[in-house]
């Protein structure tokens, strides 16, 4: 067979096979090299070049051949169907169906259990500025309690919040029509916070928040303790035995350390407290900062991380887990 007919055969093979590659390997392509010791001198060169042309000109269908095997392997997506109609290429799209994440989902129960005590809820903010970080909740300029907060800063001077309570003083505003009218506010604010922290088993640079206002005009701090109780009552699903014990936070007078006992059924020993969150009646400079006069209302707030919640309910030992991706972490919550 000559060097054309050749050619033209693998060529066709080529276009026709899953696996081009492997024409390359052809006996007929061996043959060519093989005989080239046979030949009379004189014919080696045209010989050797006809036979590299061939082999040029075989490589660049093969790429082209692959390449068009590829394309085909993308099939069109159809991302309204359920399963069946994609599973032709299963390396490709994964038929599983995903989930809620883990926090997104307990962030969700908690603030069902507050919105049908009858809270609103509210979404904090993700960049907000120095006023209402520290300002309007009583920080004094140059306080050593605003480095407690480990704050990241942009170049403008803005601040990813380190608490939900940034959001406290627009509830307070927005619900003093609520009051004047012989309402109350009742309001819970949740989303991301952010410290510039290192990062460790039970430390975050980014976690979850929630915090929660009452005003009202004869609001106690009963009240409030009755509020936190039923919530992690029916959080946790069982009684539980709480203690407060002071606490300093420049929003709130008296502040309190909020703690419940961890339950046997969730591996606790009597007598071990959890420390849940930082509550107490809100400072009157607070109220005063959002125009509420607090000679004639007086409140309460709490706010806490949500991971500590899910970490006690689901025995969680490390957080890092929350933000790994790891589908062996998440999967135990599908
Ligand atoms: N914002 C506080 C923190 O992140 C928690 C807190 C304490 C919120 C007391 C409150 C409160 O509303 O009254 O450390």
């Amino acid at each position: 067979m000559n060097i054309d007919q050749l050619r033209s055969e693998l060529l066709e093979r080529i276009s026709t096979t899953d696996q081009p590659r492997e024409v390359l390997k052809a006996e007929e392509i061996k043959q060519l090299y093989a005989v080239i010791p046979t030949l009379d001198p004189s014919e080696r060169g045209p010989h050797g070049k006809a036979v590299n042309e061939l082999k040029l000109a075989l490589e660049s269908a093969v790429a082209e051949r692959e390449a068009a095997l590829e394309d085909d392997a993308i099939m069109p997506l159809d991302v309204t169907a359920p399963w069946d109609v994609n599973t032709r290429a299963p390396h490709l799209l994964p038929t599983e169906q995903g989930t809620q994440h883990p926090l997104t989902r307990e962030l969700e129960n908690v603030i069902d259990i507050f919105t049908r005590m009858g809270f609103e809820a509210i979404e904090s903010r993700q960049i907000d500025d120095d006023e209402h970080m520290f300002g309007s909740l009583n920080f004094p300029e140059n306080h050593p309690a605003r480095d407690g907060y480990d704050t990241f800063r942009t170049e403008e001077g803005f601040i990813p919040p380190a608490h939900t309570s940034t959001m406290q003083n627009r509830i307070l505003k927005d619900g003093k029509a609520k009051l004047e009218a012989g309402g109350q506010i009742a309001a819970v604010s949740y989303g991301r916070v952010f410290r510039n922290e290192d990062v460790d088993a039970t430390h975050e640079h980014t976690f979850y928040q929630c915090e929660g206002v009452f005003v009202s005009r004869d609001a106690t701090l009963g009240n409030m303790l009755g509020t936190l109780r039923s919530f992690f009552e029916v959080y946790y699903g069982q009684k539980l035995k709480i203690k407060t014990q002071p606490a300093y936070f420049p929003f709130v007078e008296p502040g309190l350390e909020f703690a419940i006992e961890k339950p046997a059924a969730l591996g606790g020993k009597p007598g071990e407290w959890l420390e849940m969150l930082g509550c107490g009646m809100i400072h009157p400079n607070v109220l005063k900062s959002a125009g509420i006069d607090p000679t004639v209302y007086r409140g309460f707030a709490w706010g806490g991380g949500i991971e500590r919640l899910v970490m006690l309910k689901y025995g969680i030992e490390d957080l890092r887990h929350f933000e790994s991706a790891k589908l062996q972490f998440l999967r135990k919550f599908a």
